[in-house]
């Protein structure tokens, strides 16, 4: 007797089954789905990774063990496809057309009765999914987008090897690489009271991979940073990573533009177009308030400044005084707002810290206002003409430091695209930014830090300021802006060490601090340098905007809460005193 697995091996996933297979014998394997017992005979919905079939057992008189078969019982059985008879097709199912007359099945494995149902659109609370998420990953959207992500990273691959890109694997127990976020240490037995630490980043071994010569490199590479979680970040997530030398900051993005035409065209039969729009940084933050403006609208930030810079409201005088700014957002329909709506709008750009937000409705070519009393005519005309506003528009305008005024209406901007239906849900809008500056001032660390990391190259027409007022020096960085979502950042980078120690000065760092944790980079500039610069792109975020999620951890298969934990695997736990005792660690809390 020939037996499943041993002899009789699968022909068939269920989900590829159609009309085109009428009368074919198959073998399938695969989960119980759903179980129907209609007048004796067993209906089951039997799936696997490609979806789902009908398959009709016809169980003979006593004990027949398909009585006993149950929900994600595993199962394996060979039969015939058949059309399903009139009027039970089911629409629902890509092989709703047909089912599956078994003549041999044998129940592979039994189950326990799963915690959950696994429907495709689930309602089970988060917490639950993610521990038991080896049952959470049945389900087929979630199968979809790993599948999806898998397919993405093959064209990735393609695409970089067909370029003469090399893909070259670098650390993770390595030594502190800033991008900013806190470092995952891990001590050594070894040597004992000495700590690795996880990659932020790839950075410093690309960037030495140039020095030794590999011209282009790539990895899709694994990144850790113990940093505040949100929906789009994770403590461990992957990049896919680029380095080139001889190149300037056009023949990346041309590559890394060609990279995404390609992978959209491929894994989504999508065209885009490239070039990409690229704008500074300083006309992104002038006009969207943001350095990843969510360009698939307009609604664009007017400056008021100027036109109000002498007006008699007392509040915009104090604010101008103080060297803040006032700038506009215009609805051009606002019927749409009532009174109430226009008050709760205080409230949501308060967390930013706007201590109010005015409006003004144009009707018949003056003001409807709780300001327009303040304002001159001569303003509101100047004002209606710079932010285009016609009869039945509505403007908002706010007047606060410049950092207060960006972040309330760049937020009150997206807020209100979504409130007016303004963003089309399958549009993909890419954008760079570009010219960043190369530092910002910490108010909590009290010093200059740099704005992507310490290895970006300053525009050199810039470096006279570097001393004097850093704040306007320039990086030769871009970021790549999807959707209003950063997908991607890099820069050219400095390749002579003595800018790389004006920079490191710039930054406040001691020759000592410098020299432990970069000295052996530092030394790696001064032995022919080719110049070069990179990029590294975010993937979990690619894939979670390609696919539509709105969360981080529906892209990733074994993913952490915003707690960092594994709900599946309880890490991060305790360890043995053993364990403690070999490392010579010991808890102090
Ligand atoms: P950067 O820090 O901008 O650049 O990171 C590149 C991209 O990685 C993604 N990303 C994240 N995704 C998920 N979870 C996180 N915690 C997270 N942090 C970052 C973002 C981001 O744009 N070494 C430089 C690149 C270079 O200069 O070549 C770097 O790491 O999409
Ligand atoms: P008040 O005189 O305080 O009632 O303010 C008059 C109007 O100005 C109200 O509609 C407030 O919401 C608005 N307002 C208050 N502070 C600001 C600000 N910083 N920028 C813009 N409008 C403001």
């Amino acid at each position: 007797m020939s037996e499943f697995i041993e002899d009789i091996k699968r022909t068939d996933y269920c989900g590829t089954l159609g009309l085109a297979d009428l009368g074919r014998e198959i073998v399938l394997m695969g989960w119980v789905h759903r179980r129907r017992d209609h007048g004796g005979i067993i209906f089951i919905d039997l799936r696997d990774r490609a979806g789902l079939v009908q398959v009709v057992i016809n169980p003979q008189e006593g004990d027949d063990p398909a009585k006993s078969i149950r929900g994600e019982f595993v199962l394996a059985l060979e039969g015939s496809v058949r059309k399903r008879p009139p009027g039970m097709e089911n629409p629902d199912m890509t092989t709703g057309e047909i089912e599956i007359e078994v003549k041999k099945f044998q129940i592979l494995n039994e189950a326990k009765t799963t915690p959950f149902m696994l429907e495709d659109s689930t309602d089970t609370a988060e917490s639950i999914r993610l521990q038991y998420r080896y049952l959470d990953l049945r389900r087929s959207d979630i199968q979809k987008n790993l599948i999806f992500r898998s397919k993405v990273a093959a064209a990735v691959r393609n695409y970089f090897h067909n370029r003469d890109f090399i893909e070259v694997e670098t650390p993770f127990l390595t030594k502190s690489t800033p991008e900013g976020a806190r470092d995952y240490l891990v001590p050594s037995r070894v040597n004992q009271g000495m700590f690795y630490a996880l990659p932020q980043s790839p950075q410093l071994f690309k960037q030495l991979l140039m020095v030794s010569g590999f011209d282009r490199y790539y990895q899709i590479v694994r990144c850790f940073r113990d940093e505040d979680l949100r929906a789009d970040r994770q403590p461990e997530f992957t990049q896919i990573d680029v380095e080139m030398s001889f190149i300037n900051e056009n023949d990346i993005i041309t590559v890394m533009e060609g990279l995404f035409v390609q992978l959209f065209r491929d894994c989504l039969g999508r065209e885009i177009a490239a070039p990409f729009p690229r704008i500074t940084y300083r006309e992104a933050m002038e006009r969207y308030g943001k350095d990843n403006p969510d360009t698939r609208f307009g609604l664009h930030l007017f400056p008021l400044t100027d036109i109000l810079g002498d007006c008699d409201f007392k509040l915009f005088q104090e604010v101008i005084a103080r060297g803040g700014i006032i700038k506009a957002l215009m609805v051009g329909d606002g019927s749409a707002f009532s009174r109430k709506d226009l008050d709760d709008l205080k409230d949501f750009v308060a967390p930013y810290g706007a201590k109010g937000l005015a409006w003004a409705r144009v009707v018949a070519g003056g003001w409807t206002s709780p300001v327009a009393k303040f304002l001159k005519a001569a303003e509101i005309e100047a004002i209606n003409r710079r932010v285009g506003a016609a009869d039945g528009s509505l403007i908002f305008f706010l007047a606060d430091t410049q950092a207060v005024v960006n972040a309330s209406l760049g937020n009150l901007r997206l807020h209100l695209a979504k409130k007016l239906n303004l963003i089309r849900k399958d549009d993909f809008s890419f954008t760079w930014v570009t010219e960043f500056p190369l530092m910002e001032y910490s108010e909590t660390e009290k010093r200059f830090m740099s704005t992507h990391h310490p290895f970006t190259s300053p525009y050199m027409e810039d470096l006279p300021y570097l001393m004097t007022d850093p704040a306007r020096v320039r990086a030769r960085a871009y970021d790549l802006v999807l959707n209003g979502s950063e997908i991607g950042g890099g820069s050219i980078r400095i390749h002579r060490q003595e800018t790389q120690a004006k920079i490191f000065e710039a930054l406040g760092l001691t020759k000592a601090e410098v020299e432990s944790k970069f000295g052996f980079f530092l030394e790696a500039l001064q032995f022919g340098t080719p110049p070069h610069g990179g990029i590294a792109f975010g993937l979990d975020r690619m894939i979670m905007i390609m696919t539509g999620v709105e969360s981080i951890r529906d892209v990733i298969a074994f993913p952490k809460t915003q707690k960092a934990t594994c709900l599946l695997t309880g890490a991060p736990s305790r360890v043995s005193l053993e364990q403690m005792m070999e490392l010579s660690l010991k808890v102090v809390q």
